[in-house]
């Protein structure tokens, strides 16, 4: 079945076609604009200009997507498209566009969850990978633990009770005069001050209760307060940097926690469900250090561990055809008046009413 698919939920504007049958998980084309330079402007997404800007690009990104697949619009079968959570503004975009292409060429429509779809970054070439499994959602505005029990039904078995993971590196690496987004960047400082045996002492984002939850908001003030405190006793004025080797020491420290957190709660999740097929997606999946610490989690439990490819865990239209092809062999199809919704909870309710 061939599938394109549109994400447009935050600042990324992505198209791509896949070709997905029951033993064929295949990408044939993958395109991504990215509005980060322009928000870089500002040290995060402005909402208003995010969706001005995907509505500039979308035409352009659709086209590509078509015609670096080797493809017309007419060989197309499905047209797939986030419809929630997300910026509202962004969302509606390709929203909007996906429900005018699939009325044009009479197709049929699949709406598809963003937060589902980071994790079916992990399907494309790997037609091996079944539910149910384990699944991890570390990503901007998430930090989730899921029992899949199949790739249209996430059961939450803990979250965030505040930020989510990213937000915290992003925030870190704002006061630290990083380029936006911090992630990435943190990940090369870290790297530097792991080969010192220097550690700053902060709390685990790990909750100290049974439940499988995460808190990010008292890890990111204690790390604000190492810096700050820095700052003041070195006496540095607005314009000038921390010492390089400060600053990779709070990297360093602040992503050991974050990874040692998250796998703790990782690891009892291991335990409680049973499961050995693990997925780990989102754009913080992208962090090398997390990505080492789950997978010597993986090996010490003999889990099967599926972690997309670097460039497939941040936004991306992959993920979306990836996903769609499952919701739509559950029947999960939009109708023409398809709207984009914001939060996780409204995503939901709008769900239920799409099963035919
Ligand atoms: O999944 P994503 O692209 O967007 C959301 O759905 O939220 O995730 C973006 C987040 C940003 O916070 C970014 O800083 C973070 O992923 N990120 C990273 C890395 N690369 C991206 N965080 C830590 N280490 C990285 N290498
Ligand atoms: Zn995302």
């Amino acid at each position: 079945m061939l599938i394109l698919a549109i994400e447009s939920s935050c600042d990324e504007t992505a198209a791509a076609v896949l070709a997905m049958e029951e033993n064929r998980r295949d990408v044939l084309s993958n395109i991504v604009a990215s509005q980060i330079d322009t928000h870089a402007l500002y040290g995060g997404v402005v909402p208003e200009i995010a969706s001005r800007a995907h509505a500039e690009a979308i035409s352009k990104v659709v086209e590509d997507a078509v015609s670096a697949a080797g493809i017309t619009l007419k060989d197309l079968e499905a047209i797939a498209v986030t419809f929630a959570p997300g910026l509202i503004g962004s969302l509606l975009v390709g929203v909007c566009f996906a429900k005018s292409l699939a009325y044009a060429l009479h197709l049929p429509l699949i709406p598809v969850n963003h937060i589902r779809a980071h994790a079916a970054a992990a399907y494309p070439g790997h037609p091996e990978l079944k539910a149910p499994y384990l699944g991890l959602i570390v990503s901007g505005g998430h930090t989730s633990l899921f029992d899949v029990k199949d790739f249209t039904e996430f059961v939450e078995i803990g979250s965030t009770r505040d930020d989510a993971a990213g937000e915290a590196f992003d925030k870190i690496g704002r006061v630290m005069g990083l380029p936006y987004p911090g992630g990435s960047a943190m990940d090369k400082l870290a790297a530097e001050g792991k080969k010192r045996t220097e550690r700053l002492p902060l709390p685990s984002p790990a909750i100290a209760d049974d439940s499988l939850d995460f808190s990010f908001s008292g890890l990111k003030t204690a790390t604000l307060n190492l810096i700050h405190n820095e700052r003041q006793k070195l006496k540095l004025a607005d314009h000038e940097e921390l010492p390089l080797a400060f600053r990779e020491a709070i990297a360093a420290s602040f992503t050991e926690t974050v990874v040692s957190g998250i796998c703790l709660k990782l690891e009892e999740a291991i335990r409680r469900t049973g499961h050995r097929t693990l997925v780990v997606a989102g754009g913080v999946a992208a962090n090398s250090h997390l990505r080492e610490g789950i997978e010597a989690l993986a090996k010490k439990y003999g889990c099967q561990l599926f972690l997309p490819p670097r460039s497939l865990c941040g936004d991306n239209a992959v993920m979306v055809g990836a996903e769609a092809y499952f919701d739509y062999k559950k029947g999960i199809l939009a109708p023409m008046t398809l709207n984009a919704f914001a939060s996780d909870e409204s995503a939901e309710v709008a769900e239920a009413s799409f099963i035919s």
